[in-house]
């Protein structure tokens, strides 16, 4: 059975190729540097010859809002329209928990859109929603700074260990279509101030981490429902307390 990753090359996807490969399945890791282009179509078509499952982990290169809406409505289109002609029998896309939540923050927007382009698409398809990946948390911090102190919300989050998000979705993957939403968080809620707090210990980096309600999340302010999952979510086994160990291993 073939079946193409569209950002095969990324965090995600090629953890995602490699966990197909060993299950022995016959995989094309696509991206723009192998010849895959879902923006300009380059090698499209021929990428979806005989593919029965896609998976859609692609990103956008630039995340200001018109360009990040461009890009996952461009990319989502092109894709679709190419797995239509070629008779693409599911459609798995890596979404975020909390998109449709948060309409001040871009990024969601762009997710949303593209969550709705497949809904519509008449492709047997399966929206994946996951929590922040663990390896996101140095970008969240970055993103709370002001002046010499990084200000965040204390709002719950349930973020989670890439490892864990690539399983997920080869096993989505490879079962039946449910034409819908399943949710993949991580094993424990923590407070966003607390969860960078933890990640400057490990990192040693020794600026203040202050928390603020109204500090806002890219964009949108955030409460402990906002970026946690909902009802029966699957839950990744990797700890962040654990994963922070291994980078410092690595
Ligand atoms: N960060 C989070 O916490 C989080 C949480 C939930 C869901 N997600 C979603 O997870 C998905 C994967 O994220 P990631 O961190 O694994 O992304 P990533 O590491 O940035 O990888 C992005 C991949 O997309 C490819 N790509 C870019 N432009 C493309 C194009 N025009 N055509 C085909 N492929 C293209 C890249 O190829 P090149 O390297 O050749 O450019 C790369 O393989 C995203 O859709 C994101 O929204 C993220």
């Amino acid at each position: 059975m073939k079946i193409v990753v569209i950002g095969g090359t990324g965090l995600i996807g090629s953890k995602l190729v490699k966990n197909f490969r060993e299950r022995g399945h016959e995989v094309l890791a696509a991206a723009p540097n192998t010849g895959v282009n879902t923006i300009t179509r380059e090698g499209l078509a021929e990428a979806m010859d005989g593919a029965q499952i896609v998976v859609d982990v692609a990103n956008a290169p630039v995340w200001e809002d018109k360009a990040v809406l461009e890009f996952f409505e461009t990319s989502g289109r092109n894709l679709l329209a190419a797995e239509a002609a070629a008779g693409v029998r599911h459609h798995v896309a890596l979404s975020i928990v909390g998109s449709e939540r948060l309409p001040d923050n871009g990024y969601f927007r762009a997710k949303v859109a593209q969550e709705n382009l497949i809904k519509a698409s008449g492709i047997p398809y399966t929206i994946l929603r996951a929590t922040q990946f663990f390896e996101f948390v140095g970008g969240i911090a970055q993103s709370g700074i002001v002046g010499e102190e990084i200000r965040l919300s204390p709002a719950l989050m349930q973020p989670i260990a890439s490892d864990d998000v690539a399983a997920a979705l080869a096993d989505v993957a490879l079962a039946p279509p449910v034409n819908g939403t399943l949710e993949v968080a991580g094993p424990e809620a923590i407070p966003l101030d607390e969860l960078v707090r933890r990640f400057f210990r490990a990192t040693r980096d020794t600026r203040k981490v202050v928390p603020d309600v109204h500090a806002r999340y890219f964009g949108a302010v955030l409460d402990d429902q906002s970026l946690t999952p909902g009802k029966d979510p699957r839950i990744g086994a990797i700890r962040f307390e654990d994963w922070l160990g291994q980078q410092a291993t690595h």
